[in-house]
């Protein structure tokens, strides 16, 4: 089949569409983990995240770190098996990046290759320029990630807010520097102060996402389930609910559970009768 007569893909926004946006339209993106939230988060969301945020909310875990290459995967594919228009993006789990740029070109190839996402997500930034330079140099897009990194919960003590003091924010700023030098199209800001981020906006020319990092960033991100109220654990501050999912489903659940207790459930309506 020739190029012209291929069956139209779908067409999504890309990477450079993305980047542009910076200065322009304030970027809305959202994580979603499996068919039915990324049918949902479609049409609304610029940039889906594929997040290793799947271990807490979806899986079960107590964090970030369990997660697999294969689990983030198969939630990849199935993202993207529900959507059509918005920018996919995978998130690089624990392990599978740190070691060397090899583990992170090896790992960002196959989330590519088996999951259809169109760049990656890893968390780090000076440590991480190496990597992302090989992972882009491969010709993979790289989201980088600073600021409160899940995924090193144990190195930061906890889940803090960093760049509080001034040598935290200046280095917040180098590692900025570093990530978009090293080729990141876009840069996640996650837990630090307002001003950090704003500074950090103006001091970079790729758009920043922010998580807990104020109104001043080029784009906002928040977890598909935090922003659904379906959240079983702590809801962090920078967190608003635009949806109650967790009690319309409780009260569902109980109605079904009463009907079919007291034989209302199955009526005519729902029985194949003759
Ligand atoms: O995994 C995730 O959900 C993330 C966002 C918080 C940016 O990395």
């Amino acid at each position: 089949m020739s190029a012209g007569s291929a069956a139209q893909a779908p067409k999504r926004l890309t990477c450079p569409q993305l980047r542009a946006m910076k200065g322009a339209t304030k970027i809305v993106a959202i994580t979603a983990y499996d068919a039915v939230s990324g049918k949902l988060v479609d049409s609304i969301a610029d940039l889906v995240l594929v997040g290793d945020s799947l271990g807490p909310n979806v899986l079960g875990y107590d964090s970030t770190i369990p997660v697999t290459l294969d689990e983030m995967i198969a939630a990849g594919r199935a993202v993207s098996r529900g959507s059509q228009r918005a920018l996919l993006v995978g998130d690089l789990p624990f392990g599978t990046y740190q070691a060397s740029p090899e583990d992170a070109v090896r790992s960002s190839a196959r989330f590519i290759k088996e999951a259809g996402m169109q760049a990656v997500k890893l968390e780090g930034g000076a440590e991480r320029a190496g990597a992302i330079a090989a992972v882009v140099d491969a010709g993979i897009p790289v989201v980088a990630h600073i600021g409160l990194l899940p995924q090193s919960v144990h190195a930061m003590g906890g889940y803090r807010v960093q760049g509080k003091t001034e040598q935290g924010a200046r280095d917040l700023l180098d590692d900025a520097k570093a990530v978009a030098s090293a080729g990141a199209f876009a840069l996640v800001l996650e837990g630090i102060p307002d001003s950090v981020a704003a500074a950090i906006t103006s001091a970079v020319d790729i758009p920043t996402i922010g998580i807990g990092a104020g109104a001043a960033c080029d784009g906002q991100i928040l977890v598909f389930t935090d922003v659904m109220g379906l959240n079983f654990g702590h809801l962090p501050k920078f967190v608003r609910p635009y949806a109650n999912l967790r009690e319309v489903a409780a009260e569902g659940l109980a109605k079904y559970r009463d009907d079919v207790r007291s034989g209302g459930f199955p009526g005519s309506a729902e029985s194949y009768g003759g």
